[in-house]
């Protein structure tokens, strides 16, 4: 079966709800990090349904060791960047390190990702309740990030699964639930065991996009350049070159979307 993007569904702007819907009917939901408006442009025609924009950049398209030095005004302006040839997937802006210590702060640097990026979801790491529920009474739609939390890199001591003890585990639960509880609409989980990230995804109502957490998430997100082998750095082991199979970005966009939707990516050698 070829799960192509039909162009009946072309230019109707995705919203949350849609994904929502996606899990309802047990539609796997796709992503993919871009950065710029010519990959927004391919990942969206593609019909992928969601576009991060990252603060995966720091990395990958600044030469950053970490995330940490990337900055509001680079999301903004990646963001914005997106945004112009983007028509239909959703797109979630990335607040980086810093920029969310109390929910003030995390409400003023949302609207500006929403008021001067265009992007229509914010994402933070960790499971701060507080902000989540602020900003949601603002009238922000928030996308929560749990697992693998690469802004605390040097508090985790390296990229590392997360959850493999029995109490991190009920502690990854209780922490998702509680997101969900205080209104987020979105979940990414990152580098978690399968087995885990599957319980999460079932026992939450709102849809978990999971990246190195195994093929029993509602929905898998990539960075882009890792996808397309083309990171400077070493590719992580969930990741997969998806170019290598084709001779153009489009097909391996194309390939991509056609593996998450039938199930056929991540298979347990890109799972933990
Ligand atoms: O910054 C990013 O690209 C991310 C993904 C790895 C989920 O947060």
């Amino acid at each position: 079966m070829n799960t192509s993007y039909s162009s009946s569904l072309a230019n109707k702007p995705l919203t949350h709800l849609n994904l929502l819907e996606m899990k309802q009917r047990g539609e796997k939901i796709t992503c993919l990090t871009a950065y710029d408006a010519s990959f927004s442009a391919l990942i969206d025609e593609t019909g992928i349904e969601v576009i991060l924009v990252g603060d995966s950049l720091g990395m990958v398209v600044q030469g950053h060791a970490t995330t940490l030095p990337v900055t509001l005004d680079d999301i903004i302006y990646h963001t914005r960047c997106v945004m112009r040839s983007c028509q239909r997937a959703l797109v979630i802006a990335d607040l980086p390190f810093m920029t969310y210590s109390t929910p003030e702060l995390a409400a003023q640097s949302a609207a500006q990702l929403i008021q001067l990026g265009g992007a229509q979801l914010v994402k933070f790491e960790g499971a701060r309740i507080d902000i989540v529920a602020f900003l949601v009474k603002q009238g922000i739609a928030v996308c929560g990030h749990l697992g693998l939390l690469p802004q605390f890199i040097h508090q985790i001591g390296g990229y590392k699964v997360q959850g493999k003890a029995c109490d991190s585990a009920d502690k990854l639960i209780n922490d998702a639930l509680a997101l969900q509880k205080a209104g987020v609409s979105l979940l990414i989980l990152e580098c978690v065991p399968a087995e885990l990230a599957r319980k999460i995804s079932e026992q939450l109502h709102i849809p978990v996009i999971g990246i190195g957490a195994g093929a029993d998430c509602d929905g898998q997100v990539l960075v882009v350049y890792d996808m397309l082998g083309i990171s400077t750095g070493k590719r992580p082991s969930f990741s997969k070159n998806f170019l290598s199979e084709t001779n153009s970005i489009e097909g391996a966009f194309k390939i991509y979307y056609n593996a998450v939707k039938q199930g056929d990516f991540p298979t347990s050698a890109h799972s933990f």
